[in-house]
């Protein structure tokens, strides 16, 4: 081999180590810049637009240091004091605080309540407390999904389980009644006692009222034996720890949670129960359903969950609900309809079909112009693949700043995105394809005006958390 050949393999070589020894302190900029680029484009769509997705939230920046953190490099299978890993004497401070905040958090007892927070998110929680609490194809209810509930709540198409909980247990749903699209405890009750469940599940993610857990408590003490109460409170946990509305804890035998939604943490979960499931809770959680716990997320959920106990949190629980009730108000005098006519949560459901649109139909126009919502079901749908409604939640823009005004200004711009919808299906967009088809060659001047206005009004809002620079 030449000189000048073996000159480049020994400086290539010495790169090569250079890097090494570097390795891991250079920028994402310049480690990746693929990944920097898709981040500072996700950066720029939830600064410029409008976060109305019920479940979403912006986490502080203090919650994201913690997440970014070393924590993310140990492992810690096990229980504080209880490890099958050394080095673990940080972690196991990091954990236990933050299930003393977790508890203190909602006034619980630790003589009567316990708490594991190592669930990696809600669905697994919900799993991890059915196989501690339940044996395979033990019977459970839950509210019907396109009434509000949530898949890991038990979920069939037909005869086909969709989710794990449905698969691995009998589930029946319950329903919230057709005419008024509040919960019918009657037939809940009359259902239950032919289907004798071992378990009946409270919580949803698309239902506006709040839940009445001593009627729930006493269907299940009245069955034969008696059903566990388990609520899930995924998405209004933020509200229950602010005391805006009923807390479960009076009634429930289990409490499950996300900690990314009003609770406005990373995304995780927790799982309350009564002391005698104790054990049985954690064991499921690990070895049975998990592995080795997500440290960093545990300190965000303990870092939100101080934030949670501030005055600041209180207000800004409150300023949710106000948010979302001046939407309400400002849709129903524009002659639109609300689900159950309003709402007592941080979301409410829009009922489109008396406008002879679909809620698939208004969350494009939304999504083109920048606002983020969801179709949904609405009580009364036939249909659950064309839903009759969408989503709207306030947590997101409220830690934005928003307050009654922009959302009642948030309310003119949907009545715009309703009326775009109507002109698109006069002029012969009734089938979707159809309608995004003439929707392009027809209104793309309305859209993009719609959208610049949301950009506008979006920007001048902060956006919370830690931004990639
Ligand atoms: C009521 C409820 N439970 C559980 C979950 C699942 O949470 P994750 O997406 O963290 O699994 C959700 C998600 O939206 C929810 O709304």
């Amino acid at each position: 081999m030449a000189g000048k050949e073996l000159k480049k393999i020994a400086n290539m070589a010495q790169h090569e180590e250079e890097e090494n020894q570097n390795y891991g302190n250079a920028p994402l900029k310049e480690v990746d810049p693929e990944i920097y680029e898709l981040i500072q484009e996700e950066q720029k769509r939830q600064r410029e637009g409008l976060e109305l997705i019920a479940s979403e939230n912006f986490t502080s920046r203090a919650v994201m240091e913690a997440v970014g953190s070393c924590l993310t490099n140990k492992y810690s299978e096990g229980l504080p004091g209880r490890r099958y890993y050394g080095g673990n004497e940080v972690i196991d401070k990091l954990e236990n605080v933050c299930r003393d905040r977790a508890l203190k958090c909602f006034d619980l007892d630790e003589k009567e309540w316990a708490v594991n927070v190592q669930p990696y998110s809600g669905s697994t929680a919900n799993f991890c407390a059915f196989t501690a609490l339940l044996a395979p194809n033990d019977r459970f209810m839950g509210l019907y999904l396109p009434d509000g509930g949530h898949l890991s709540h038990g979920y069939y198409r037909g005869d086909k389980p969709i989710n794990a909980s449905a698969r691995y247990f009998q589930s029946l749903p319950y329903h919230v009644d057709p005419n008024t699209g509040l919960i019918d405890f009657e037939d809940l009750e009359r259902t239950a006692k032919r289907f004798c469940p071992k378990m009946i599940v409270a919580g949803s993610s698309a239902y506006p009222r709040d839940w009445n857990y001593a009627r729930l408590r006493e269907i299940c003490d009245s069955l034969e034996p008696p059903a566990l109460l388990l609520v899930d409170m995924a998405h209004f946990s933020g509200l229950v720890a602010a005391k805006i509305i009923n807390s479960p804890f009076q009634h429930a035998d289990v409490v499950t949670t996300t900690t990314h939604k009003s609770m406005r943490s990373t995304r995780a979960a927790m799982i309350f129960c009564r002391k005698d499931w104790e054990n049985k809770i954690n064991s499921a959680v690990f070895p049975m359903v998990q592995g080795g716990p997500h440290n960093h997320a545990i300190a965000g959920i303990a870092v939100a969950l101080r934030e949670a106990m501030q005055p600041s949190f209180q207000q800004y629980a409150a300023q949710v609900v106000k948010n979302i009730q001046a939407l309400c108000d400002a849709m129903k005098k524009k002659g639109y309809k609300m689900a159950t006519d309003g709402t007592d949560t941080h979301l409410c459901l829009w009922d489109v079909r008396p406008q002879k649109l679909t809620g698939s139909k208004v969350e494009w126009v939304c999504d083109l112009a920048q606002i983020t919502i969801n179709k949904n079901t609405v009580h009364g749908d036939k249909s659950a693949l064309s839903p009759g409604g969408v989503r709207i939640g306030s947590p997101a823009l409220t830690s934005r700043g928003f307050k009654e005004k922009e959302f009642e200004k948030i309310a003119d711009l949907m009545d715009r995105v309703a009326k775009i919808c109507i002109a698109v299906q006069a002029a012969g967009g009734k089938s979707m394809p159809d309608f995004k088809d003439i929707l392009k060659e027809k209104f793309d001047s309305d859209i993009q005006a719609l959208r610049k206005d949301v950009v506008q009004f979006a920007s001048k809002f902060p956006m919370p958390g830690r931004q990639v620079e």
